[in-house]
């Protein structure tokens, strides 16, 4: 469970968060964040998100006090162009806070499961343990970095392809230390994003992919699903996927990855 003292006594106040809003239940701490007028470098979190949203209008679920459900709102000022830099930042991060929670209990060759599924899903066996929802607001250069992360929760809806640290590891996670490390981890390094030199970022996250050479399913929007080998992942946030002959990048949004062989 949440122990919002702590939270607060820990993060309130210092350079990256300076108000934690909490709430028992809320429908998502990302509508919240983006409706309510409240000021950057704020933390909403919730123990039982309602009506979360996920990318593409899908849904997030997660059992109430099981899990990670939150939002950060800051402001950056990145061109759309760069937009993508933001989401490697936040999803590389994740990526190591889970690595590094499930690195006592695996050995290397099971910790080589966890992966990046491009762009920000964080998978363990093509399994998702967390998701990111990174929202814009323009003109004003606000970003709603909303995250859900399963920790403790041992079952999920049938047909969610869905797993958590817990799952995994054997062991119950410490929600609170947890959240606590992942904030420090964006605050200490939040300096990646503000410099415009986003190579590092980008490195980093683009080696916690794992998914360049493999072949993979995709699916367009149409529901038409198409084969094809993951050939690159490239610095404008593009895939470049081979099928048959062609290669072709695509963005974001353009399609989805369904599975990898
Ligand atoms: C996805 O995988 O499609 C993204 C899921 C993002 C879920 C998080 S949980 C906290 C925040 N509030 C929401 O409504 N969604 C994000």
């Amino acid at each position: 469970m949440l122990d919002i003292d702590k939270i607060k006594s820990s993060i309130e106040g210092n350079c990256f968060i300076s108000s934690v809003y909490y709430f028992k239940e809320i429908d998502s701490t990302n509508t919240y964040a983006s409706d309510k007028n409240i000021p950057v470098d704020s933390l909403i979190i919730t123990d039982h998100q309602l009506s979360g949203k996920g990318r593409l209008d899908r849904s997030w679920e997660s059992a109430k006090n099981l899990n990670l459900t939150f939002s950060i709102k800051k402001r950056l000022t990145l061109s759309p162009a760069e937009n993508h830099y933001l989401v490697c930042f936040v999803s590389f991060y994740v990526f190591r806070a889970v690595y590094k929670e499930l690195e006592e209990s695996l050995t290397k060759n099971e910790l080589s499961k966890l992966f990046i599924k491009w762009p920000n899903d964080i998978l363990f066996d093509n399994k998702k343990i967390c998701g990111i929802l990174v929202e814009s607001k323009l003109p004003s250069n606000e970003y709603i970095i909303g995250i859900g992360i399963n920790c403790n929760q041992k079952i999920f809806s049938s047909g969610i392809q869905a797993t958590s640290i817990f799952n995994i590891s054997g062991k119950q996670v410490d929600i609170n230390n947890l959240l606590l490390k992942l904030v420090d981890s964006f605050s200490e390094n939040f300096k990646e994003l503000l410099s415009s030199e986003f190579e590092d970022i980008f490195k980093k996250w683009k080696k916690s992919t794992k998914i360049i050479g493999k072949v993979c399913t995709f699916d367009s929007g149409n529901g038409t699903i198409t084969n094809g080998k993951i050939i690159d992942l490239n610095a404008n946030g593009s895939i470049s996927i081979q099928c048959g002959e062609t290669v072709t990048d695509f963005y974001s949004g353009d399609i989805q990855l369904t599975g990898f062989n």
